[in-house]
């Protein structure tokens, strides 16, 4: 299963099948599924969730996902879901890019928890991690019961096989692996590097538009999910499992990406970020970053997010009478963000791609002196182009709670407060 082939429509109910003749007709679970397969359904919400949030898929596959050994604990201590009683204080924090494993590390073992909130046991709140690894998960597969993960690969593309179908996802792209789903990742590039928010909530799902209307920000059918892909393997292999913050192994004596057909709703998908369409003032002033939402995790007070996915994409910017740059700000939700390309717009230097800063809620934060300085200048007669850029926020509602391994890092800036220290007193009273 080494090809990927696509069907495009985020929400939409599929119907993908490898061998002509694997999905039954007319129901779900027949006496007999087609070529000795097993019926297996996996569902990703409530039974008796509302229709349009309802999200489950029939699977038909030559093992059940049962059939495996008993779990022990897997050692890997850089990824977990120990976000700490710690006192966190409520400074501006950025990191340098999370260097690249010397020793072989696979996507597994190259995770690296930076941050979160909530916890996959109240099913509220993310894990934010990073990923720095150099070979392929061999005879591993790994599934995450905790949470759905939204991987942002920064360094590297990622082959992604999966129980339904390959992924692959280059950086400017991201994927999204709902709960439960096992894959394993193999790195075309070699060594890579990137992001995952692990969300504890529920699913991540398309804004509303509002007066936006039927079109913009990111579109429907731009979400391409992979068609039915297997794999016939026997042999002494390994399934990882996340649960309940820990990592779990069991042995496993065949492929479990052995799913000949399937069809529903719940599934694997990627988008490209560069097909986002942007919208901005063509006024003056900025409208709220809302405007740049690509998926978010609703919570249970209607419009505050559990979690939101931003981009800061390629832009025009042609608002007269105003600073152009993000301004300085403190907001009530919690900012987590990375660069996978290029330069950000609010700083001059310091976050490079694969960095990463925090900003909690109410933390004041904005551009930094040199970018102040420019922008407070520039000539607003003509519009201004923002290019080479790929900027991404995790936005929560609850304070983001940094790692000790975080705080602790080496490649943590101890002198991030220094990039606002140059925005002097200009203050005359008349
Ligand atoms: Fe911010």
């Amino acid at each position: 299963m080494s090809s990927s082939a696509y069907q495009s429509g985020f929400g939409n109910e599929f119907a993908t099948e490898a061998i002509p003749g694997t999905l039954p007709v007319g129901r779900n679970s027949p006496q007999r599924a087609a070529h000795g397969l097993y019926a297996e359904q996996l569902t990703g919400t409530a039974f008796t969730a509302p229709r349009h949030a309802n999200r489950r898929s029939w699977l038909y596959r030559i093992r059940p996902a049962a059939m495996h050994g008993a779990f022990s604990p897997f050692a890997q201590p850089r990824f977990h879901n120990d976000f700490g009683d710690h006192p966190v204080p409520p400074d501006q924090m950025r990191w340098n890019p999370l260097p690249l494993p010397e020793a072989p590390a696979d996507f597994v073992e190259g995770l690296y928890t930076m941050a979160g909130n909530g916890s996959p046991a109240a099913q509220v709140g993310v894990g934010i991690h990073l990923y720095a690894a150099n070979r392929d998960m061999q005879g591993r597969w790994f599934y995450d019961a905790d949470g759905e993960l939204l991987i942002v690969p920064q360094q590297g593309c990622l082959h992604l096989e999966t129980e339904l179908g390959v992924l692959d996802v280059e950086p400017q792209e991201i994927a999204l692996i709902p709960r439960g789903i096992r894959f394993r990742v193999a790195l075309p590039d070699g060594p890579s590097r990137g992001y995952v928010c692990e969300n504890f909530g529920q699913m991540l799902k398309l804004p509303d538009l509002g007066p936006i209307g039927s079109n913009g920000l990111a579109n429907a059918r731009d979400f391409l999910f992979p068609v039915a892909a297997y794999e016939d393997r026997e042999g002494d292999f390994e399934l990882v499992a996340k649960f309940q913050g820990h990592l779990w192994r069991a042995d496993i004596g065949h492929s479990p990406l052995d799913v000949v057909g399937w069809h529903g709703n719940y599934a694997p998908c990627k988008y490209d970020l560069r097909r986002f369409n942007t919208i901005g003032s063509i006024s003056y002033d900025h409208p709220d970053p809302s405007i740049f939402l690509v998926l978010h995790s609703p919570s249970d007070t209607p419009g505050t997010s559990n979690m939101d996915l931003a981009i800061f994409p390629p832009r025009w910017l042609v608002a007269q009478d105003t600073f152009r740059p993000p301004w300085f700000h403190r907001n009530i939700a919690s900012e987590f963000m990375g660069l996978i390309h290029g330069v950000y717009d609010a700083k001059a230097e310091g976050f490079a791609p694969g960095g990463a800063s925090l900003h909690n809620s109410m933390t004041g934060h904005g551009p930094d002196a040199a970018t102040f300085e420019k922008a407070s200048n520039a000539d607003l007669s003509r519009p201004d182009v923002v290019t080479d850029t790929m900027a991404f926020m995790f936005e929560t509602r609850a304070v983001i709670r940094p790692t000790l391994q975080a705080m602790q890092a080496p490649h943590r800036q101890r002198d991030y407060q220094a990039c606002w220290a140059g925005l002097h007193r200009q203050f005359r009273a008349p």
